[in-house]
C-alpha cells in the first residue's frame, strides 16, 4: 500500500468511525428522550418554582468569561461570587476541561439552587483542528465532509468542557462587500439548507444528550446577510417574499435538523431590530415554526436596542426583547441589570420570564447537565485526542474538496513534467495565520502546514520563493525580485488575495480588488509573458477580472486551516482532480454587488446589444466572472439520457429526474451535478434559475452513474401573502456542471394548484447514484 492509500484509508476509517457513531446515536435516541424529556419537565416546573426572581434573572445572564483571544481571563473572584449567588446562566469565551470543571463545581456545589452553567464559544471552523472557513466548506457541495468536520469540531469543543458553540451561521450573503460571507455558505439558500443541517447535525448527532455532542446556535437569525450596502450590523431592507424564499430557509432547515439554540441578528428589518421583532421570533420562529430551543442575543445586542432608537431605557430595551422571544442576553448585562425593574414596571412580563428560563433550563437538561455536570470534559482526551492526526487526515481531504479551479487555459494545470522550476511570488504562500481564517478558537499558528512548506516538502520541483508583497501595506520593494524569479522560472505560482483579517465581523470593504500593492506585483509578474497559476487566498469573493483575464489557471483556495499547503499542492501536482464548486459567483467589480445568479428576469432582460435599453450596467458585461455552481476539472463529464419518471405531478407528489454523467476524461476525478429549475410563468415572477438538487459523485475514467433526484412539487411553491402557493402549470428543468453550463433540459407540469408548508429551498431533495 503507498503511503498515500494508506491515508485516504486512516481518512476514510475516521469517517466511518464518527459517522456510525452518529448513527449508533440516532438509533438509541427515540425512546430515551422521550424518558429523559418527562422527567426534565418536571424538574424545571420544580426547580422554577423555588427561584428568586433575582435566580430567575441571573439564568438569562451570559457573561464574557474572557476574550475572543485571551479565553477565560475574567474568570476573577468576583465571577465567582455571582456564580455563588446564581447571577449567571452561561459563559462565552470560556474553555479547558480542567478550568471549566473548577468553575461548575462552584455553581453545581456552592449556589443554592445548584443549576449547573453552560459554556459557549465560538467554534466557526474547528476548535484547535482548524478546517477551511465556511465559505470553503460550502464549496465542497459536500454535505457529508462537512458533517464529518463538525463531528471533530464537537469532540474538541467538548473534550475541553465545553457544551456550546454559536455555529453555524447560516446567513445568506449575497454581497461580497460584506466581511462575514466568509463565514456562511454564500448567496444560495438550497446549498445553505444543506450546509446548515451537516453542521448541526455533526455537532449536535441526533441525541445531544449522547457522547463528544455541543449544541448548535443557528445565527443570525433575522436577514443579518441582508445588510444594505454589504455594510456590517446595517439595516436590511427587504421584501417578505425575499425575507421567506431566500434569507430564511436555512433557518428553517436548522430548526428541523434540531438546532437547540438561535442567535437573533444585530441588525433590524425594515426598522424593526430581530432582537426585539416580536413577529418573526415569538410569531414565525416559535409560534409558526414549533421551535423549543433557546434563543440568545448577538453580543450586546439588547443594549443596542437603544442605539437603534426603539427603546430609550435599559429596561426598556430589556422589555422589548424578552417580549420579543430573547431567552439569553450575550455579555450586555441588560437583563442583569435592568430586567427586575421592567418586571416591577410592567408585571405581565413575568410569564415571559418564566418561559425564558424554562427554555434555558431546557437547554441544559438536554445536554444532560443535571444529570452530570461534569459529564463534558476530559483532560486525558484532551491531550490525546484535540488535533490528532486522525482530524488532521479530515481536515485534509475537507481542504482538497473545497478547492475551485476557476480557469486553466491550455491545461496547464497539473504540473506533472519533473524538475520544473517553480517561482513561488506572494506573501501569502508563507502566511501560516491567514490560512486559519479569521475566527480560529483554539487553533494554533504553528499548526499549519503552509504552501510553501507543502512545496518544499513535496520534492521534484525546484521552489525560488520570493513574498513580493503582503496583502497589507504599500511597500513594493520586494516587486523587482518577485519579477526577477519570474522571468527565471518554467512556471509561476501567484499566491496573491485578502489576509485573515481582510474579511471577518465588521470587516466590510468598498473596494474588494487587491489590497495593498498586490495588483502591481501580479500585472509585473504576468508582464513576463510567463505561464502563471494564480492561487488566490480569501474569505469573500474578489473583483479580480483584469488579473484572471491574463493568468493562464486560477485556483481559489479560500482560507483552508491546518491542512491548507499540503491539500494545495495535492491539487497543483494531480494527485486530486479539483472539484470545488463557487458557493458564491465573483463579480466582475464591486459595483455590481449584489448579485447573484438566481435574479429575476425583468421586463427587459440583459442584452450584450448596449444600442438596447436592458438590465444591466454600460461600463461592464453582463453578469459575474465566474457564477454560482462553477469549477472545473483535470477531467471532463459527458451528461445524457435525461427521464423523468412522469409528465404530470400532484401537488403533494414528486417527479424522479434521472440523467447518466461520464467521465470522459483520463482522471478518477469528483464531478457536482446540479438541479436547477424555473417556474415561466407563475403568479409573480420567478427567478430565472433556483438550485434544487445537487451530488458530488466520483468517477473513474470511462466510468458512467446514473444520478436520480426526487423532486417534490412543494419544493416550487412562492411564498404568497402568509402562504406557500403552488401553481398548476409547466416547470423547466435542468441540469448541469453549474449555474451558467448546464448539460440536460427537460419539463414537466404541476397538475393542479396547491399549498406547500416549509420554504420550498428548505427541503431537501433526496439523490440516488447507481
Ligand atoms: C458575533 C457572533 C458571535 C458573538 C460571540 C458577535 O460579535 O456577531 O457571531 O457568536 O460575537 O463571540
Amino acid at each position: 500500500m503507498t503511503s498515500r492509500t494508506s491515508a485516504r484509508h486512516a481518512v476514510n476509517a475516521a469517517r466511518r468511525a464518527l459517522l456510525a457513531g452518529a448513527a449508533a446515536l440516532a438509533l438509541a435516541s427515540p425512546t430515551r428522550a422521550r424518558a429523559v424529556r418527562t422527567d426534565h419537565a418536571a424538574r424545571i416546573r420544580h426547580l422554577i418554582g423555588q427561584m428568586t426572581l433575582d435566580e430567575k434573572i441571573g439564568q438569562l445572564n451570559q457573561v464574557p468569561g474572557g476574550r475572543q483571544k485571551a479565553l477565560n481571563s475574567k474568570i476573577d473572584a468576583a465571577q465567582l461570587d455571582l456564580v455563588r449567588k446564581g447571577a449567571v446562566g452561561s459563559y462565552l469565551h470560556v474553555a479547558g476541561a480542567d478550568f471549566l470543571r473548577d468553575l461548575q463545581r462552584v455553581a453545581v456545589e456552592e449556589s443554592r439552587l445548584k443549576i449547573p452553567l453552560l459554556f459557549g464559544i465560538d467554534v466557526i471552523h474547528g476548535f484547535r483542528t482548524i478546517f477551511p472557513v465556511p465559505l470553503g466548506m460550502a464549496a465542497t457541495f459536500d454535505p457529508e465532509i462537512v458533517r464529518a468536520c463538525s463531528r471533530i469540531a464537537a469532540i474538541e469543543t467538548s473534550v475541553s468542557g465545553l457544551h456550546w458553540t454559536f455555529t453555524p451561521m447560516v446567513d445568506i450573503a449575497r454581497d461580497p462587500r460584506w466581511g462575514r460571507i466568509v463565514e456562511g455558505a454564500g448567496e444560495d439558500p438550497y446549498l445553505g439548507s444543506r450546509m446548515a443541517e451537516a453542521q448541526i447535525l455533526g455537532l449536535q448527532t441526533e441525541d445531544l444528550s449522547g457522547k463528544d455532542t455541543v449544541l448548535a446556535c443557528a445565527k443570525h437569525f433575522g436577514a443579518y446577510g441582508a445588510a444594505s450596502g454589504g455594510r456590517d450590523y446595517d439595516s436590511a431592507d427587504l421584501s417578505d417574499r425575499t425575507l421567506q424564499e431566500v434569507y430564511m430557509p436555512p433557518f428553517r432547515a436548522a430548526a428541523l435538523a434540531g438546532a437547540g439554540s438561535f442567535m437573533t441578528a444585530f441588525n433590524d428589518i425594515a426598522g424593526v431590530p430581530t432582537t426585539a421583532n416580536q413577529a418573526l421570533v415569538r410569531g414565525q420562529l416559535r409560534e409558526h415554526w414549533g421551535y423549543e430551543g433557546l434563543v440568545v442575543s448577538d453580543w450586546n445586542a439588547i443594549l443596542e436596542l437603544i442605539n437603534h432608537g426603539v427603546a430609550e431605557t435599559p429596561a426598556q430595551a430589556a422589555a422589548l426583547a424578552l417580549k420579543a422571544g430573547v431567552d439569553m442576553d450575550m455579555a450586555g448585562g441588560v437583563y442583569a441589570g435592568h430586567l427586575k425593574q421592567a418586571v416591577a414596571d410592567d408585571p405581565s412580563l413575568l410569564p415571559y420570564l418564566d418561559q425564558a428560563v424554562g427554555r434555558v433550563l431546557a437547554v441544559k437538561a438536554r445536554l444532560g447537565l443535571f444529570d452530570d455536570p461534569f459529564r463534558f470534559g476530559d483532560a486525558a482526551r484532551e491531550k490525546a485526542e484535540i488535533g490528532s492526526a486522525t482530524h488532521r487526515a479530515v481536515a485534509a481531504e475537507a481542504a482538497r474538496k473545497s478547492i475551485v479551479l476557476l480557469k486553466n487555459t491550455g491545461n496547464l494545470l497539473p504540473l506533472t513534467a519533473p524538475g520544473r522550476r517553480v517561482a513561488v511570488i506572494g506573501a501569502l504562500a508563507d502566511d501560516a495565520s491567514s490560512a486559519l481564517g479569521s475566527w480560529r478558537a483554539r487553533g494554533q499558528v504553528g499548526d499549519v502546514r503552509t504552501l510553501l512548506s507543502a512545496l518544499k516538502a513535496q520534492g521534484g520541483l525546484t521552489i525560488d520563493y520570493q513574498p513580493g508583497a503582503t496583502p497589507r501595506g504599500e511597500d513594493a520593494s520586494g516587486i523587482p525580485a518577485a519579477v526577477a524569479a519570474a522571468r527565471a522560472a518554467d512556471v509561476i505560482l501567484l499566491v496573491i488575495g485578502e489576509d485573515y483579517d481582510h474579511s471577518a465581523e465588521a470587516r466590510s470593504r468598498s473596494d474588494i480588488t487587491l489590497p495593498g500593492v498586490q495588483a502591481q506585483l501580479a500585472h509585473a509578474v504576468l508582464d513576463t509573458g510567463k505561464p502563471v497559476v494564480v492561487v488566490l487566498m480569501n474569505g469573500r469573493p474578489l473583483a479580480l477580472a483584469e488579473v484572471l483575464d491574463r493568468a493562464d489557471a486560477a485556483l481559489e483556495t479560500w482560507f483552508l486551516g491546518v491542512e491548507s499547503g499540503p491539500a494545495i499542492v495535492d491539487v497543483l501536482t494531480g494527485r486530486t482532480s479539483p472539484a470545488g464548486r463557487l458557493p458564491a459567483g465573483l463579480p466582475r467589480n464591486a459595483g455590481t454587488s449584489p448579485g447573484f445568479y438566481a435574479h429575476l428576469p425583468s421586463g427587459r432582460p440583459a442584452d450584450p446589444d448596449l444600442s438596447k435599453d436592458s438590465a444591466r450596467y454600460h461600463d461592464v458585461a453582463i453578469g459575474p466572472l465566474f457564477p454560482f455552481g462553477h469549477g472545473l476539472s483535470y477531467a471532463s463529464f459527458a451528461y445524457g439520457d435525461l427521464a423523468l419518471d412522469r409528465s404530470t405531478v400532484a401537488p403533494d407528489g414528486a417527479v424522479t429526474i434521472s440523467l447518466n454523467v461520464t467521465n470522459t476524461g483520463k482522471v478518477a476525478a469528483d464531478e457536482v451535478v446540479q438541479l436547477y429549475v424555473r417556474d415561466p410563468v407563475a403568479l409573480v415572477a420567478r427567478p430565472v434559475k433556483e438550485l434544487r438538487g445537487f451530488v458530488r459523485v466520483l468517477l473513474k475514467p470511462g466510468e458512467t452513474r446514473r444520478i436520480s433526484f426526487r423532486l417534490a412539487a412543494a419544493q416550487l411553491a412562492l411564498w404568497d401573502a402568509g402562504r406557500w402557493r403552488i401553481q398548476a402549470g409547466r416547470i423547466e428543468v435542468m441540469i448541469g456542471a453549474s449555474s451558467d453550463d448546464i448539460r440536460l433540459r427537460g419539463a414537466f407540469t404541476i397538475a393542479a394548484d396547491g399549498w406547500g408548508t416549509e420554504p420550498p429551498a428548505a427541503l431537501l431533495t433526496p439523490v440516488s447514484v447507481s
